[in-house]
């Protein structure tokens, strides 16, 4: 497709913090290439806004190249924009036409309080990955990557769950506000090889309990989490975790917290 300019009426929700009630304003964006990345569309608007005297829109981003999971906000209705397994900082603004108007929020979740505008706080994730514990690794010389063999199967969905970039647009697409696909995938990733298996139980429970703590909702298995992952991380994961979680809790044992 041929690049071309346009001007854009955006709407973006503003709130001052957690606390403030917040509302969208209307910023009108001119001369937009269609090859610009969505950030690079913000980044226009704020230094406009800076240049200006007025506050410019707080977003998160740190990559830019789809690995962080940091750039997360909805565009126009869907977690990280209209393109299927892209996150916002590889969207181009070629997904958009000239005299469009762009209804931009930040994620809503109670576990993801806004810090500012679209910056939400998603530290949870973190307490979650936290109350996984570690792995056993058994310290000395560099292991030969061929003395532990794995299942070629178990390697590639070890592999595809460690996609995961902990965005959290699966919680943000979710009705009921659950953690499951992360948290699954998470488990998934360790649990399947045989580096993670020691402690696969307790992770499992562990992590759970977690996200509990957090005020994550439960999975009803809408799906809408997959429909929306920038990586396109499986709902299968939630089976497995769903598995590996009755099996852990059938042969608890003191280790659990
Ligand atoms: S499962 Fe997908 S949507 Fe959820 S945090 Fe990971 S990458 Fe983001
Ligand atoms: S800025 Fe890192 S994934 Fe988008």
């Amino acid at each position: 497709m041929e690049h071309y300019m346009m001007n854009l009426t955006l709407k973006v929700w503003k709130q001052k913090n957690s606390k403030s009630a917040g509302d969208f304003e209307t910023y009108s964006v001119k001369d937009i290439s269609s090859e610009m990345s969505f950030l690079e569309m913000f980044d226009v608007l704020n230094e406009q806004l800076i240049h200006d005297g007025r506050d410019p829109i707080a977003f998160d981003h740190d990559c830019r190249e789809g690995i962080c999971g940091s750039c997360s906000m909805y565009i126009n209705g869907r977690p990280h924009g209209p393109w299927k397994g892209t996150t916002v900082c590889q969207l181009h603004m070629r997904a958009f036409n000239d005299g469009d108007t762009i209804v931009v929020e930040p994620w809503r979740a109670n576990a993801f309080p806004v810090i500012k505008d679209l910056v939400v706080d998603r530290s949870a994730f973190d307490r979650i990955i936290q109350a996984g514990g570690y792995v056993s690794v058994n310290t000395g010389v560099t292991v030969d990557g061929n003395a532990t063999p794995i299942e070629k199967g178990h390697a590639d969905k070890a592999f595809a769950a460690a996609a995961c970039i902990g965005c959290g647009a699966c919680v943000a697409a979710c009705k009921n506000s659950s953690a499951l696909l992360f948290l699954s995938a998470k488990v998934s990733h360790l649990g399947l090889l045989p580096q993670g298996a020691p402690e696969k139980d307790t992770r499992a429970i562990n992590m759970v309990a977690q996200m509990d703590k957090e005020g994550f909702g439960a999975c009803t298995n809408t799906g809408a989490c997959e429909a929306v992952c920038p990586k396109e991380i499986s709902i299968t994961n939630i089976a497995r975790l769903n598995g590996d979680y009755l099996v852990a809790g059938l042969t608890a044992d003191k280790n659990y917290k």
